[in-house]
C-alpha cells in the first residue's frame, strides 16, 4: 500500500525534482523478449522458402518457409507466407506458423478496411530467385535459401528489403515441456531460454503461459540518407543510430515526468517508418499490436560507418537500416514504395485511413485547466475571454467535475446545472468539453460499474476474474471494448437521456487509455490479462482469449472508437464528434485528435512539440498539439507568449495546466504579455478557414496538414533534418520561435532551383534569398512566410468563437510567384454537420493570372449557401500593376477600386464584395 501512495503522489505531481523515475520503465536488457531477439544476429538466415510450394493467385504469391538446422539440414519448423500486391504502390507480406498451436494476434483495428488488390504475375523463377510485378512497374525478388525479399521501384532500383541481415525470426508457439534440464528421445538436453515461460520486473510477475511468441525483421533502405517516424518519441524527428543505446520503444504508457531527447515509450505507438533520399522515398508500415522495440542503424552517420559496415553495405555509405522487435503476433509488414515522400505517406493513410473533417470550432482555441472548480468558475473564465477581447471556442472539465471520478456522472456540489453552465457557452457560439476515462471505479451502487461486473464486460486477469487496478478513482477496473457488446453499453452511456447535461455542444476528452494504470507494471496493465475474442467451436484454454500482451497498443484505440460511436449515436449520426485523445495507435486519426501528454513549463518541451507533432502528423494525425504553456510548473511571460504563439500555427491549439500550478488564464500575466496571447490568439481565427481547408484537404488526399518540409522540397537535402519548421499544406511556412530570450532565429526558406519566393506574412514582403537566414525577431514576432504562387483565405474580423464567423467576410492573400501567378483554395461548410457528404459545400478554387484573378467552384453542383464575401484582396509581389479591375459575377460587371502599397509591390482591391457563393472572376485591364 505505501508503494501504491507514493505512485499517486507521484502521478500527482507533488514529488520533488522534475524527472523521470526510468526504474519504472524495462530497458531493452529488461524486458525478455527484447534482450533475446536483439541478441540475435546469425551470419545466416535459417529461413528458407519451398520452392515447389510457390503459388500464385489473383494478387496474392503464396509459399512455405520453413526454418532449416543448418548443420542437420532437417526441417525445424513451417511457415506460410503470403506476399501480396496492393494498389497504389504497395506491398503486404505476411509471415505466419503455418500450423500455430493456438491462433497467432493479428492486429484488428489499424486498417481502415481489407487492403485494395492490385495485378501480381510471377515473371520468373530461376537461381533461387523468384521475380513479380505489380502493373505499376514494381518489382519483387525473392531469393529463396536463405530467405531475402528485395522491392524494386519503378526506376528499377532497389528501394526495400527484408531479411537483408537475416534477422527475421518467428518464434513457433510450444506447449510447456515438464522436461526442462532433462534428455530428449534423441538425448539432447532440453533447454528454454530463461523468461520463456514468466517474467518479473519490480515486483510484478508476467505469467506467460503461450511461452515465447516474438517475431522479428530486419529491414534495410539503401540509398537513404534519413528514416523518420514511429512515433510517439521525443526525439528528433528524424531517427538516430541506436546501436550503442536502447532501440525506439513503441508500447504505450503513462510515463510521469516523460523526459526529452529519449527513445522511451510514451502515450503513443504508430509503427510506420519512412526513409528518404533525394532520390526517393520508401516506407513500411510493420502491422503489429503488441509491445514493439526498432533498432535504427543509418551508415551516413559517422559512428557507424566502419570497415564492418562497408563489407555489409558493399562499400555503399548511404544506407539506413532498421530491426521491428515485437513481443507477439505475426510478420505482417506492408512496404510503401513511394516515390516521394507525399506518396509514401498517402500509401500509409490508404491503409489507416484520414482523419474525416473535424467540427469547425475544434481547430479553434481552446481553454483547458486541471481543474475548473465549479459552474462559477467556468462562467468567469469564459466572461473573461469576452472582457479581454480573446476568442475562444470551448471550455474544458478535467476529472473534478464528476462525482468522485464516476464517469458519466455530475459532482452534484460543484456542478448543479450543467444543462444551464452549457447553455450560457453556447449561446456565444461556445463550446464544452468533459472528460471520460477508461477506468471504471469500483464501488458499489455506481451503475457503470454494477452493470459492468454483472455482465461479465470488464478485461479479465490471468485467472479469469475482473481485473482489479488502480487509478484516478483509487480501485477500478477497465472495460474490454474488445467485446462488441461492451462497446454497445458503453456507446449508450453517451445518449444525451443517458448523460444528462450534456448535448450536441459537449465533446470528449478520453485521457489516461494506454491504459495507465497506477500500481500495474510500468504504471500499465499486466500482459497476462485477457481480452474477449469471438467463440469458436473447439478453441479453448489459452487459444479462447487474447491476452492483453497481444493488443497492448490497440487498447486505446478500441477505447476512441466505441467513444466515436456513441457519440454518432446520440445525435442519430447528424454532428460531427470532437474527441482528444492521449493514446495512440495506427488509424487513431479516424477517430480523434491527440496531443503530447504531461509536457512541462520549459523551453525544451516546447521545442519538442514541433518534432513530435510532425512525426504523427506524417503517421496520419496531423490534428496534434501539446499543451500550452506545458502541464506540469509554472511558465513565465515569455515562454507562455512563445508557447501561444507556436500553439496558434499548430493543428490543436490548447492551453492546459495541472491541478496544482498556478491560474494562468491569460488576463492573469501582465498587460503587455495578455496583449502578446490575444495578438497570437487571433491570428488563429484570421486563419481558421485555411485550416479548416486544409483538413478537408486531408480528407480527400490523405495528406498531413502540417509537413515537414522536404515533403514540399524533396530534393533540397538541407531540409532532410530540419524539424523547427514546417509547412501548412504547401502554402505557409512556420518557424516559431522557441528559444528563450533570442533576438535573431536562424530558418531555411527553400529552394533556389525552383525560384520559390517566400513572403513574411507581416510585411507582405518577399524575403530576397533561399537557404539559411538570420532573422531578427522581437517578442511579437511569429516567423511565418506564405509561399509565392499561393492564395491563402483569411477572415479578419475576429470574434469572440468561430461559429460567430461562419458568414464573416474574406480577406484573399495572392503571394506571386516568379510568373506572377498563384493558386490556392478554400471550403466551406456548416461546420458541424454530414450534410458535405450530401454536397452541401464549396470546395472552391482561386486562381490568380496577370489578365483575372478566378474563383471556381471544384465541385461543381457545390450547394451551400454562404454569406461570407469578398471584403479585400491583398496581392503581394506585383511588378506591373494593373490600371483597372472590374468584378464579373452572375452576369454582373462592377468596377473596382485598387491601390498601391509599400514600395509599389502591394496591390489591394478595396471591397470587391464578391459573394463565395458563386464563381467569380476579377478582370484586370494594363
Ligand atoms: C493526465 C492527463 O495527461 C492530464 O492532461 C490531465 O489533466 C490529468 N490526467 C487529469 O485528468
Amino acid at each position: 500500500m505505501k508503494a501504491l501512495s507514493l505512485l499517486l503522489i507521484a502521478a500527482l505531481g507533488v514529488s520533488g525534482a522534475f524527472a523521470v523515475d526510468r526504474n519504472n520503465f524495462k530497458t531493452c536488457e529488461q524486458s525478455g523478449f527484447c534482450k533475446r531477439l536483439r541478441a540475435f544476429k546469425p551470419e545466416k538466415s535459417q529461413y528458407t522458402l519451398n520452392v515447389d510450394s510457390v503459388f500464385v493467385h489473383g494478387n496474392v504469391f503464396s509459399a512455405e518457409v520453413v526454418t532449416v538446422d543448418l548443420e542437420k539440414k532437417n526441417i525445424l519448423w513451417r511457415y506460410a507466407l503470403r506476399l501480396s500486391a496492393l494498389a497504389d504502390g504497395t506491398f503486404r507480406v505476411e509471415m505466419d506458423e503455418a500450423d500455430p498451436l493456438y491462433p497467432r494476434y493479428r492486429t484488428q483495428i489499424a486498417l481502415e478496411d481489407e487492403p485494395k488488390g492490385d495485378g501480381l504475375k510471377l515473371i520468373s523463377q530461376e537461381n533461387g530467385k523468384l521475380t513479380l510485378a505489380n502493373t505499376q512497374g514494381h518489382k519483387v525478388i525473392i531469393t529463396t535459401e536463405p530467405l531475402k525479399i528485395e522491392f524494386v521501384d519503378h526506376t528499377g532500383e532497389v528501394a526495400v528489403v527484408l531479411n537483408e541481415n537475416s534477422q527475421l525470426v518467428v518464434e513457433p508457439l510450444r506447449v510447456k515441456t515438464e522436461k526442462i534440464g532433462e534428455d530428449d528421445e534423441q538425448g539432447n538436453a532440453v533447454e528454454e531460454p530463461e523468461g520463456t515461460w514468466g517474467e518479473n520486473f519490480k515486483g510484478h510477475h508476467d505469467s506467460k503461459s503461450r511461452g515465447n511468441e516474438g517475431v522479428s525483421l530486419d529491414v534495410a533502405f539503401p540509398g537513404a540518407n534519413h528514416v523518420y517516424g514511429i512515433p510517439e518519441h521525443t526525439d528528433n524527428f528524424y531517427l538516430k543510430t541506436t546501436t550503442s543505446g536502447e532501440p525506439y520503444r513503441l508500447y504505450n504508457l503513462d510515463v510521469f515526468e516523460y523526459e526529452l531527447d529519449s527513445p522511451m515509450a510514451i502515450y503513443g505507438a504508430v509503427p510506420v517508418l519512412y526513409s528518404h533520399s533525394a532520390k526517393r522515398s520508401s516506407g513500411v508500415f510493420w502491422h503489429n499490436s503488441a509491445e514493439t522495440w526498432v533498432d535504427i542503424v543509418n551508415y551516413s552517420e559517422g559512428n557507424v560507418v566502419s570497415s564492418l559496415v562497408n563489407f555489409v553495405t558493399g562499400g555503399q555509405k548511404q544506407r539506413v537500416d532498421a530491426r521491428f522487435i515485437s513481443e507477439s503476433g505475426i510478420v505482417d509488414i506492408f512496404v510503401l514504395l513511394g516515390e516521394k515522400p507525399a506518396d509514401v505517406f498517402r500509401q500509409y493513410t490508404t491503409l489507416t485511413g484520414v482523419a474525416p473533417i473535424p467540427p469547425k470550432f475544434s481547430l479553434a482555441y481552446h481553454q483547458s485547466r486541471w481543474n475548473y472548480n465549479d459552474e462559477a468558475d467556468v462562467r468567469a473564465v469564459d466572461d473573461g475571454f469576452d472582457q479581454h477581447d480573446i476568442p475562444a471556442d470551448t471550455l474544458w472539465l478535467d476529472i473534478e467535475y464528476t462525482d468522485k471520478k464516476k464517469y458519466f456522472t455530475w459532482d452534484v456540489e460543484r456542478f448543479r446545472h450543467p444543462t444551464e453552465m452549457v447553455a450560457n457557452l453556447t449561446a456565444k457560439g461556445r463550446k464544452l468539453v468533459v472528460i471520460i476515462d477508461p477506468h471504471i471505479k469500483r464501488e458499489a451502487g455506481y451503475f457503470v460499474h454494477e452493470d459492468c461486473t454483472e455482465k461479465g464486460y470488464y478485461v479479465k486477469n490471468k485467472d479469469g476474474n475482473d481485473y482489479e487496478g488502480w487509478c484516478w478513482p483509487g480501485s477500478s477496473s477497465y472495460p474490454d471494448f474488445f467485446n462488441p457488446e461492451v462497446t454497445k453499453y458503453y456507446v449508450e452511456r453517451y445518449r444525451y437521456e443517458n448523460f444528462p447535461g450534456t448535448s450536441k455542444d459537449v465533446h470528449i476528452w478520453n485521457d489516461m487509455n494506454e491504459p495507465s494504470v497506477f500500481n500495474g507494471p510500468e504504471i500499465t496493465m499486466p500482459k497476462d490479462c485477457r481480452h474477449w475474442k469471438p467463440p469458436q467451436d473447439g478453441q479453448d484454454g489459452l487459444a479462447a482469449y487474447w491476452e492483453h500482451r497481444h493488443v497492448h497498443n490497440e487498447y486505446g484505440q478500441w477505447y476512441i472508437r466505441a467513444t466515436q460511436q456513441g457519440m454518432l449515436a446520440r445525435s442519430d449520426g447528424k454532428y460531427r464528434p470532437f474527441i482528444l485523445t492521449r493514446s495512440t495507435f495506427a488509424g487513431t486519426q479516424r477517430y480523434a485528435a491527440v496531443w503530447t501528454g504531461d509536457n512541462a513549463a520549459e523551453w525544451g518541451f516546447l521545442q519538442a512539440s514541433v518534432p513530435m507533432c510532425i512525426s504523427l502528423a506524417t503517421a496520419g494525425i496531423s490534428f496534434c498539439g501539446s499543451d500550452v504553456g506545458g502541464f506540469f510548473k509554472n511558465p513565465d511571460a515569455e515562454l507562455m507568449t512563445r508557447w501561444y504563439q507556436a500553439g496558434a500555427y499548430q493543428a490543436f491549439f490548447r492551453a492546459h495546466s495541472h491541478i496544482e500550478t498556478k491560474r494562468r488564464e491569460p488576463w492573469l500575466f501582465d498587460a503587455t504579455t495578455l496583449a502578446r496571447i490575444r495578438d497570437a490568439v487571433r491570428r488563429r481565427y484570421a486563419l481558421l478557414d485555411f485550416w479548416y481547408t486544409l483538413f478537408y484537404e486531408h480528407m480527400i488526399d490523405g495528406l498531413p496538414v502540417t509537413r515537414p518540409l522536404f515533403q514540399e522540397f524533396p530534393k533540397e537535402e538541407a531540409t532532410f533534418t530540419i524539424d523547427n519548421q514546417y509547412l501548412l499544406g504547401d502554402k505557409l511556412l512556420i518557424r516559431p520561435v522557441l528559444e528563450q530570450g533570442v533576438t535573431s532565429v536562424k530558418l531555411y526558406l527553400p529552394a533556389k532551383e525552383t525560384s520559390t519566393l517566400w513572403y513574411d506574412v507581416d510585411s507582405y514582403q518577399v524575403v530576397t534569398a533561399n537557404g539559411w537566414i538570420n532573422l531578427d525577431v522581437t517578442i511579437t514576432k511569429i516567423p511565418v512566410y506564405q509561399r509565392g504562387g499561393t492564395v491563402v483565405p483569411r477572415k479578419e474580423r475576429v470574434r469572440r468563437a468561430s461559429a460567430l464567423m461562419a458568414n464573416d467576410p474574406y480577406t484573399l492573400v495572392v503571394a506571386l510567384d516568379a510568373n506572377n501567378t498563384a493558386r490556392g483554395t478554400v471550403y466551406i461548410d456548416d461546420g458541424e454537420t454530414y450534410e458535405y457528404r450530401s454536397n452541401k459545400y464549396i470546395y472552391g478554387s482561386f486562381d490568380y493570372q496577370p489578365t483575372a484573378f478566378t474563383y471556381k467552384f471544384i465541385n461543381e453542383d457545390a450547394n451551400y449557401p454562404t454569406r461570407s464575401w469578398v471584403e479585400r484582396i491583398v496581392i503581394a509581389g506585383i511588378k506591373n500593376a494593373p490600371k483597372s479591375a472590374k468584378l464579373v459575377q452572375g452576369g454582373k460587371q462592377t468596377p473596382l477600386q485598387m491601390t498601391l502599397h509599400r514600395g509599389n509591390d502591394v496591390l489591394v482591391v478595396r471591397k470587391p464584395a464578391a459573394s463565395m457563393a458563386s464563381p467569380w472572376e476579377i478582370q484586370f485591364t494594363y
